[in-house]
């Protein structure tokens, strides 16, 4: 059956869009990829600007250690190629979230410039803003929320971020958290400011 010369089995044939999906939500499908240290506080800030932008009607997702190193993921431990493939896979999802229009809005420490690259490579650079929590190593050290930095100081943790393993801070990210003497509420809001005009469609 021809309609206009288009055949017209082959348009229900076709997947829909991630323009499509994006129309019907209202909302760009971006990835937030939040990278910093341990307990430098991408988790906590992410909670809060995905609390806020569902306020605003946005769909998000937040994927972090809590939902993928414990799922997907949990065959996959702390050295350099386990965090590659951590880094590969985690960006493979966001891909499919973003595609169908939901922002996923990502908290992995992904230590160096290189495992970036491959989830921006992964994601689309179109669809990849990279968030620099920047807390320095003292506090979150200091912090030690979960008890990790001193374990690690006493070598019961082995290339651990930070300590005996290397973090490379992003040079150009998007944009720059520094947290030291500010509320996760603060951090959350400069982020939100930010992203807000991207992740609007324009009439
Ligand atoms: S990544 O390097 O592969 O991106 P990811 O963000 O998934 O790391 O996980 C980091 C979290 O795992 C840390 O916040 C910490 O709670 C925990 N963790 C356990 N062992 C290590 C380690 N050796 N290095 C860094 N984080 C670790």
């Amino acid at each position: 059956m021809k309609d206009e010369g288009r055949n017209i089995f082959s348009v229900f044939d076709e997947l829909l869009q991630k323009d499509d999906k994006e129309i019907l939500l209202g909302q760009k499908g971006l990835t937030l990829w939040m990278t910093g240290l341990s307990g430098s506080g991408k988790t906590t800030i992410a909670k809060i600007v995905e609390r806020k932008l569902h306020e605003k009607g946005f769909l998000t997702q937040v994927l972090d250690g809590d939902n993928i190193r414990t799922g997907i993921n949990n065959n996959l431990g702390f050295s350099e190629q386990d965090r590659k493939e951590n880094i590969r896979r985690i960006a493979e999802v966001s891909k499919l979230f973003n595609n169908c229009g939901i922002i996923t809005i990502n908290c992995f420490v992904s230590p160096n410039i290189a495992i970036r690259a491959l989830a921006q490579d992964i994601i689309g650079k179109q669809n990849f803003i990279e968030v620099f929590i920047n807390t320095p190593l003292a506090v979150c050290e200091q912090r030690d929320v979960k008890g990790l930095y001193a374990k690690a100081r006493k070598g019961e943790i082995k290339d651990f971020t930070g300590i005996n393993a290397p973090f490379e801070p992003p040079t150009k990210p998007s944009i720059e958290v520094p947290t030291e003497g500010k509320s996760p509420l603060e951090s959350a809001e400069q982020i939100i400011e930010f992203i807000l005009p991207k992740i609007s469609l324009t009439e």
